[in-house]
Parts: C-alpha cells; structure tokens; sequence
C-alpha cells in the first residue's frame, strides 16, 4: 500500500456541561458531541527511510489560511504523536509522512487538532495493516487526548469523565448550521482556567433530557432552544466581542445560538438552508467575525477514502 487517505468530521457541542476541576487537573464532563460536514483529509506515506527526517514528517494545506502557521509541524503536532503511539503499541510501522488538509478551524473549539490524530490512527492503521481493534483504537484515541475518540465514531454521542468515554445519542433528520470562524484560536487550557476563575463552586455535571428528546424528534426549534454550553462565559471573558457575534446571528433568525467547545468559533442552528443563508449573509455583513461555513449534522466518523 503506498498511500491511504482519510477525512474526518469537525464536532460542535450541542451540551457541555462542566464540572468542578478534580485532582488531575482536568474537569469532569457531560460533553454532547455533534460530528458536521466540515472535513480535514488526511493523508499518510511511506516515509524514505534514512532521509533524516525522522520517523514522522508533516505537511499541511487547505483553506485555513494564514492559521496554517499556527499548527505546529513538529514533533509537538497531535497527528504526529498518534502515528508514533501506533506504532509503539503495535511493533509496526516505519517512516511515515503525513499530509493535513485542513478545512476545520485551528484553535477553533471544533476539535480539528483531535480530528487529525483520529484520522492519522485509523490512516496508519490501514498503511501498516494492523487491524487494531475499533475498542484499542478507542482507548489509544483517549490517550491521545479527551476529544480524539468522538470523531471515530462520528454521528452525536455523549463523553462523560474527561469526556472521552462515549455513548451514542440517537439523532433524526438533518441539523443545518452556520459556523462564525474568528481571526486567532484560544487555547483549550486557558478557557478552562478562566472557567476554574470564575465558578470555583460548579456543580455536577448532568445530561440535558430536552436536548436528548430534541435530537431523538429531529426538532430543530427544540434543540436550537436546549443547547448550552457552561464555558461560554469564559470564552466571552476572554474574547468579550463572541457577545455581538452570537447576537448577530440570532437576530438574523438563527434558531440557537451558541459558542462551539471552548471557542472562539460561534455555531448558529438554522431552521433550513434558506435561514442558514440568511444567518450566514448577515455576519458575513457585519465584520464581526474572519469569514462563516456552514455545514449539515450529524455525519459518520472517520472514512477511509482513498
Ligand atoms: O484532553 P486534552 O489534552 O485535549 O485537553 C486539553 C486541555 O483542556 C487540558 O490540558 C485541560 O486544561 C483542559 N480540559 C479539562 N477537562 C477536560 C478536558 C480538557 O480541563 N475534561
């Protein structure tokens, strides 16, 4: 095999809810993820062995624009450590190159940087033929960070602990949004600290029964009125111009307005295509944010295509 190619979903969290920060460091999660149709492809080679670039190489391109330079292409890089991790666990592999094409925002609260290490697992896995077992993938993916599981397995799930161990949710219809891209990312971290800053006392976290019942009737008015999302004052601490993005778009009719995981990108539910357009003309008009797409939900996970 001399190349194989995967694309893989970006997620916006329909729920995240957040409890108080434990021992390790990390906070306990109700986190509802939601895989929609904006995609990175990612591709992996056989590497030259002895060309002096080590085991891993990196390359990126896409429609991100100058954020390209805010990805790093070292050994740092999330896709580079999924490739390493599998081929320590498995005794496999070789030099191996691996390409991004990044259409998912960087920094962006979409979980592009998880997409990526999801892709590169299930990509190496094909290139060395090491048939790892979809629960091994799992746990690998876990390893690798709280958001890389979800989008091997696409569709809308729930994550609970640090948000990696997952549960479908049953998801009707087709879910129309508009997504509001800012100019620079903020850090995971950081929002996450702001959050600690500012609700020290944050009670346990629990799923969200109407946005359960909303996503099982397909009710696009139900789930537009039940998304939430608890480090969003954070985000807003952080970044206070997210305010007049979200209120741009509900004014234009969006139906749910919300900031996606810990931001900056906003994440608008339309009622159909047309309002999706409407949504997307009028913050694209107002200057408030870098540019929008829009994209449908839920679609499947990791796909091999080539
Ligand atoms: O798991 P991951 O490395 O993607 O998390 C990035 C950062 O987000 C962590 O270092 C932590 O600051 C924060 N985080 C958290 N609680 C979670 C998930 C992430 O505090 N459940």
């Amino acid at each position: 095999m001399t190349a194989v190619t995967v694309r893989v979903p970006a997620k916006v969290n329909l729920q995240l809810a957040v409890g108080p920060a434990r021992e390790d460091g990390y906070h306990d999660l109700v986190n509802v993820f939601h895989a929609v149709s904006l995609f990175d492809e990612v591709t992996v080679t056989p590497g030259e062995p002895g060309s002096g670039r080590g085991p891993v190489s990196l390359s990126i391109d896409g429609e991100i624009g100058s954020r390209a330079a805010d990805v790093p292409l070292d050994a740092s890089n999330l896709a580079a450590k999924a490739a390493r991790l599998l081929a320590r666990e498995t005794g496999a592999g070789g030099p191996v190159r691996i390409h991004l094409r990044k259409a998912i925002p960087v920094a962006g609260g979409m979980a592009g940087g998880s997409a990526d290490a999801a892709a590169t697992l299930v990509a190496c896995d094909t290139l060395w033929g090491t048939g790892v077992p979809r629960e091994e993938l799992l746990r690998l993916a876990a390893e690798l960070g709280s958001d890389v599981p979800f989008p091997l397995v696409g569709g809308t799930a729930v994550g609970t602990g640090r948000g990696e161990r997952l549960a479908p949710v049953p998801c009707r219809g087709r879910f129309h949004w508009v997504f509001a891209l800012a100019e620079a990312g903020l850090s995971t971290a950081s929002v996450f600290a702001e959050y600690d800053r500012l609700r020290p006392d944050a009670p346990r976290p629990r799923l969200d029964d109407d946005l359960v019942a909303a996503l099982a009737a397909g009710d696009a008015r139900a789930l537009g009125a039940a998304l939430s999302n608890d480090l969003e004052r954070a985000a807003f601490s952080l970044r206070p111009r997210l305010r007049d993005v979200l209120t741009t778009g509900r004014r234009a009719g969006a139906l749910g307005a919300i900031v996606s995981g810990s931001g900056p990108t906003c994440a608008f539910l339309a009622a159909d295509e047309t309002a999706a357009a409407e949504v997307a003309a009028a913050l694209d008009g107002s200057g408030r944010c870098a540019r929008t797409v829009r994209a449908h939900g839920d679609v499947p996970g990791t796909t091999v295509v080539g």
